[in-house]
């Protein structure tokens, strides 16, 4: 299966410091079949960054999307807006609900707002730390994929990846266990064979997020049913990030 190494670089860099981050990837970015190589710089950056980069080393992803095309939305930027600039949008990253007060139909707006414009959506899930200790963490997985994809066609969802990131582990100093993601990815996968089907549950790409790196990262994308990574703090260290590429393009022929 093909693996995919995704890096956000959230609120970081502004143009002129992506555009040199980038040309730093570019040295030493392999370009392997079974790694797909995303990288995600703010909206400004995106242009510069696309005009700079070689698209068989890396693609390019937005951080977020509005999901009207067009209008009085000031300050918002729309899937229709990144058509042909990126090939990846993240939707509903727990910052973009946490912080900006986005529900579920805001992001089930955006997954089709992507789709629309032949963007490929990554939708986030994850649980909270209250939720997990209440034990909730099944039911706010399937709630939040259910109603991610409820509008998704059967035709589309081989564009749609799904991003499993526990939101007690983003930002802090360890990722979640072995045994947490397997059981958390089984959970989306149940889910999604219970909307599209079994075919369709054991081939969308589920990527797990949350205090990634070189350290572990070989082992998180070792975990069956775990198809690659969605890095923050690492995405931003060249070495860190190059070396997970490599990574998951080893896993990826040992999988073969
Ligand atoms: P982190 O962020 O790798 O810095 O924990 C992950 C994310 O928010 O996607």
């Amino acid at each position: 299966m093909k693996k995919y190494i995704i890096g956000n670089w959230k609120m970081n860099l502004n143009v002129h410091e992506s555009s040199l981050f980038a040309a730093k990837l570019a040295q030493s970015l392999p370009i392997k079949r079974g790694v797909e190589t995303v990288i995600c710089p703010s909206f400004l950056s995106l242009q510069p960054v696309s005009l700079q980069i070689n698209h068989r080393q890396m693609k390019l992803g937005a951080q977020n999307c509005y999901w009207r095309d067009e209008g009085a939305f000031t300050g918002e930027i729309s899937a229709a807006q990144l058509r042909g600039l990126a090939q990846y949008v993240i939707v509903g990253h727990s910052e973009r609900r946490d912080v900006f007060n986005e529900d579920d139909r805001d992001i089930r707006f955006k997954v089709q707002a992507a789709l629309r414009n032949y963007i490929r959506p990554i939708l986030c899930v994850g649980e909270t730390e209250m939720e997990r200790n209440d034990g909730d963490t099944e039911h706010v997985l399937c709630d939040q994929v259910a109603s991610g994809l409820m509008n998704v066609g059967s035709d589309q969802l081989d564009q749609v990846l799904i991003a499993y990131e526990p939101v007690w582990a983003i930002g802090s100093s360890a990722p979640a266990s072995n045994d947490d993601i397997a059981a958390a990815v089984k959970v989306v996968r149940t889910q999604v064979e219970h909307m599209f089907g079994k075919t369709a549950s054991e081939t969308v790409p589920i990527l797990y997020g949350g205090s990634s790196n070189l350290e572990n990262g070989r082992e998180i994308l070792s975990i069956t049913g775990v198809d690659g990574l969605l890095v923050g703090r690492a995405s931003l260290i060249a070495p860190e990030f190059v070396g997970l590429v490599n990574a998951a393009a080893e896993i990826s022929r040992e999988e073969k």
